[in-house]
C-alpha cells in the first residue's frame, strides 16, 4: 500500500490518535519562537492541517503544506484555510533552492524505501534560506522495508536508527544540529502501541564557511 493510499484511508482518524504530541507541540513553539511574522514556512506531509499548519498560521507565518494524500489535502485546505495546501510528494516538488525560512515533516518519511528518506532530507535542506530551520521528526528503527502492522493497516516502511538519522542531518545534509532527542508516544487509539519518536531541530549555515 502507497503512503497515498494509506493516509487516503485513514484521514481524520490520523489526528484523531496522533493530534496532541507533547514533544510536537514543543517543537512547533520551539520554530515559532524563532520565526518572524510572514516567515515562509514548508509543511512536508502537512496531514489534516492539524495542529502544525494552524499553530504556524496562528504564529503569522506564511505556509504550505504538502502532501501525497488527496483525502488528507482536502482536510487541511477545509480546517486551515489561512495555509496553501498542495497535493504532491517531497520527491516531487518543485521550489528555488534557499526558498523557505524553515521547513519542518513531522513523520512522512517512513512509508518509503531507505534511499528515498535520505533524497528527502538532503532535498528539504536544499530548500532552507541560510539561517533557516529545518525540523523534523520520525519513527527511529534500523529497518529496510519490512512489513508491520500500524493503527490496524499492513504497511511497509523504512527508516534508521536516530544516531545515523541525526548523523544523515548533520552530515549528508550539512546542517549544524541544534538539538535531538528520542521521546515514545501512546497514541490515542486502541489498535496502536506505544511509539519511538526522535525530533531533530537542525539550521543551515547563515553563510558558506569561508564565505
Ligand atoms: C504520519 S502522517 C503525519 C501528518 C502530520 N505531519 C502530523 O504530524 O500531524 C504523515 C503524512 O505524510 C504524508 N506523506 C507520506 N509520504 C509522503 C511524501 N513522500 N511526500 C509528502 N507527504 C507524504 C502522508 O500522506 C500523511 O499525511
Amino acid at each position: 500500500m502507497s503512503a497515498a493510499e494509506l493516509f487516503d484511508g485513514m484521514g481524520i482518524e490520523y489526528e484523531r490518535a496522533f493530534g496532541r504530541l507533547p514533544a510536537q507541540l514543543e517543537a512547533v513553539g520551539w520554530l515559532t519562537d524563532r520565526l518572524g511574522a510572514g516567515a515562509r514556512v514548508l509543511d512536508v506531509g502537512s496531514g489534516t492541517g492539524r495542529p502544525v499548519a494552524d499553530l504556524l498560521v496562528g504564529a503569522g507565518c506564511d505556509v504550505t503544506g504538502i502532501d501525497v494524500s488527496r483525502t488528507m489535502v482536502e482536510l487541511a485546505r477545509a480546517q486551515v484555510p489561512g495555509a496553501r495546501f498542495e497535493q504532491c510528494g517531497v520527491h516531487d516538488f518543485e521550489a528555488p533552492e534557499g526558498s523557505f525560512d524553515a521547513v519542518c515533516a513531522f513523520f512522512p518519511l517512513l512509508v518509503m524505501s531507505r534511499a528515498e528518506v535520505s533524497a528527502a532530507l538532503r532535498r528539504m535542506a536544499g530548500w532552507l534560506a541560510p539561517g533557516g530551520y529545518l525540523v523534523t521528526a520520525t519513527v527511529p528503527a534500523d529497518v529496510d522495508d519490512v512489513e508491520i502492522e500500524w493503527m490496524g493497516r499492513r504497511v511497509r516502511v523504512s527508516s534508521f536508527s536516530a544516531e545515523e538519522y541525526v548523523r544523515q542531518v548533520r552530515e549528508e545534509c550539512g546542517l549544524d544540529v541544534l538539538h535531538h532527542a528520542v521521546s515514545v508516544f501512546q497514541p490515542d487509539d486502541e489498535q496502536a502501541g506505544p511509539e519511538e519518536h526522535v525530533y531533530c531541530y537542525a539550521r543551515r549555515a547563515k553563510e558558506l564557511p569561508g564565505g
